[in-house]
């Protein structure tokens, strides 16, 4: 009796605490999928990215999670986890190839990688011993290229555990922080130098910021023009060809300032890299002028126009199916009246851009420009645009091959379209690279050009792009910029749907940070009406908007490049160096999961040598707008992983 009744308790007790031996299975599906990241759509249960059922290489399943690449999820297994299985593929439905790597993380260990898998391979097996890890990570990553069109499918993906059941955990990297001091002082941010073309329509937004109320007031400026402190703005006719100084003051409770800023009618546009947004990388083709408005009233509203952001540009899908009778370019049902809201963005003292391209259709499948470039650039003129991106597309069916006039061809042809219409449209390329267009952009007459692919809210795509930009570095100069597309903080999505911006904080600031040091265009690419503090601090730190604005209008070079630590410099106009220490660390993303909270920073130590400078060094950190102090010799800076400490460094005279 004594020896059944002890029997009993045991059987009872192993079969409560669940380890009686026996294995429990639970499918990734079971746990909450909420916080699993996808690079791109939803993640979906039994359905693809896009929602179809789940197909590799032709062959269906029911079972599964179907994800975008860049993806991540973290499982917490707490030791008592046999093994994962499952099958991966990408799904037949991507439209085009696309590349990926699966991998199974154990506690910042890579346990196992597919290999790089392509669209058509069969469904790849996985089967990995988990035991003793603690925390485990599905990963997929862009395989080395990018993320487009690396729709990818996790088939019966399942944990057999035996104690305790697998539970999520959440992957956010690090909460968002705001290095940048709050600043109610008055100052006067934005470009010292806006060029213009002699006796056209003018418009400038004096970008002033400081505690409410500012007094600001304009003088000496030429003939022509008149400043309106209603909304800051100058405009007016632009005087004729030469330099004119001009003076603004500002004054609040807490002081005023001055600064001398100068007009030039005879060099041309873009005298320093545009900045403004761009309704791509948020709204894709679902823009609408309710939105491109609500851009434009949060630029103003939260306090960006007011250090030096002013262009709002709309990308692809605003244009009608059909031109009228006569050839003429009309704006589709989502633009009623593109005239009125031109003059809605000037009224507030900003610039309004718009897009095409130079084969019969965007790459939307719109109304473009081929053999209507004439036309075009007098309606964009009528309608009061003041830049036109114009990109490649359809143009690859017309050009007879990819030599270099060909590659040329389109965009002389429009140059000279705009150079027929009597306004101050800024000429913005967008083929890719092509042809090393960072060669010859400015002999067509752009001033900007794209330099790479489309970008998206992933450390790879950013990195990959941001920290190639040395080769077309010696090509920059005040009205010729290369582009290395728009920024990706905040709310993007590509539209309609939007997302946080999937670069964890860190990143973000080496992305602006970058972006600033490569003069680059910055176009903003998220909602606007949707910021948070922090990514207001991103677009808002003026000491690093006038690195990206210094009138000597150099781009930085990769100066070093030495375990994982790059360095980048760009002189600035008065004699001081801005230096961005970047901390890419190994490059297989295990290290963008939170695994524990490891601060994770680098010691990194500089001296005037390593910056090819000599003597004492002045150090101030950019984003943090404080000094560091002065150095004899070398000085050390902590740089957090995939994150950028951002110096301006002057030789002590
Ligand atoms: C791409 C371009 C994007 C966006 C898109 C619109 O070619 O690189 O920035 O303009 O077209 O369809």
């Amino acid at each position: 009796m004594k020896i059944k009744m002890g029997f009993a308790i045991l059987v009872a007790g192993l079969l409560l605490s669940g380890c009686s031996g026996s294995k429990n299975v639970i499918y990734v599906d079971q746990l909450d999928l909420k916080q699993m990241e996808s690079g791109w759509g939803q993640n979906h249960i039994g359905k693809s990215v896009d929602g179809n059922p789940l197909k590799i290489a032709g062959k269906t399943f029911e079972r599964g999670i179907g994800t975008h690449a860049v993806s991540k999820f973290l499982v917490k297994i707490g030791g008592s986890a046999e093994s994962f299985d499952g099958l991966v593929g990408i799904d037949d439905e991507s439209s085009k190839p696309g590349t990926v790597e699966f991998m199974i993380l154990g506690d910042r260990k890579v346990l196992w990688r597919s290999g790089i898998i392509k669209k058509g391979d069969i469904a790849k097996e996985v089967h990995v011993s988990l035991k003793g890890v603690d925390k485990m990570a599905m990963l997929v990553t862009d395989g080395g290229d990018d993320i487009n069109y690396d729709h990818a499918d996790w088939i019966n993906a399942r944990i057999t555990y035996r104690d305790i059941a697998p539970t999520v955990t959440s992957l956010v990297q690090k909460e968002p922080y705001v290095l940048t001091p709050q600043n109610s002082k008055p100052r006067i941010n934005g470009a010292s130098i806006i060029g213009a073309k002699p006796h056209h329509d003018f418009i400038f937004r004096v970008p002033v910021s400081g505690k409410a109320p500012l007094k600001v007031v304009v003088s000496g400026l030429p003939t022509g023009l008149v400043f309106d402190a209603k909304n800051r703005s100058i405009s007016g006719k632009a005087p004729a060809s030469g330099v004119y100084e001009f003076t603004v003051n500002a004054e609040n409770s807490e002081g005023s300032v001055s600064k001398k800023i100068a007009i030039r009618t005879d060099n041309g546009l873009s005298l320093t890299p545009p900045l403004g947004w761009n309704s791509w990388n948020c709204w894709g083709l679902s823009v609408d002028q309710n939105k491109v408005k609500a851009a434009a009233d949060a630029m103003v509203s939260s306090g960006l126009a007011d250090h030096g952001w002013t262009y709002i540009n709309i990308d692809d899908g605003w244009e009608a199916a059909e031109r009228t009778k006569d050839g003429v370019l009309l704006a589709n049902e989502k633009f009623p009246d593109m005239k009125s809201l031109t003059d809605y963005i000037h009224s507030l003292g900003l610039r309004m851009g718009i897009y095409s391209s130079p084969g019969p259709k965007t790459c939307g499948g719109f109304q473009a420009s081929y053999q209507n470039e004439l036309s075009d650039a007098r309606t964009w003129s009528k309608w009061g645009i003041d830049y036109v991106k114009y990109d490649w597309c359809s143009y690859g069916q017309i050009a007879k091959d990819q030599s270099l006039p060909e590659l040329k061809k389109p965009y002389q042809l429009m140059r000279k379209m705009l150079n027929q219409v009597d306004r101050d449209i800024v000429f913005s390329l967008c083929q890719y690279g092509m042809g090393n267009v960072w060669e010859w952009g400015g002999e067509v007459g752009g001033n900007l050009w794209r330099t790479t692919g489309d970008i998206t809210d992933s450390w790879n795509s950013m990195a990959g792009i941001g920290f190639a930009q040395s080769k077309s570095s010696s090509f920059a100069h005040p009205g010729n910029w290369n582009d290395p597309d728009m920024l990706v903080v905040g709310k993007v999505g590509w539209g309609p749907s939007l997302h946080p911006s999937h670069l964890t904080p860190d990143e973000q600031y080496t992305h602006i940070s970058l972006w600033a040091l490569l003069a680059s265009p910055l176009l903003i690419g998220c909602d606007m009406t949707q910021m948070d503090p922090f990514t207001l601090n991103l677009l808002t730190n003026d000491e690093v908007l006038e690195i990206n604005q210094d009138p000597l209008g150099k781009q930085a070079k990769q100066i070093s490049n030495k375990d994982g630590i790059q360095i980048w410099t760009k002189p600035l106009s008065d004699g001081s160096l801005a230096v961005g220490i970047f901390n890419l660390g190994s490059d297989n993303g295990i290290e963008t999961i939170r695994w524990d909270d490891q601060p994770n920073l680098q010691k990194v130590s500089l001296s005037a040598t390593d910056l090819a400078l000599t003597g004492k060094l002045k150090v101030r950190d950019a984003w943090r707008q404080s000094d560091i102090g002065e150095f004899d010799g070398s000085f050390e800076a902590q740089v957090p992983f995939h994150g950028v400490v951002l110096y301006r460094i002057s030789p002590v005279k």
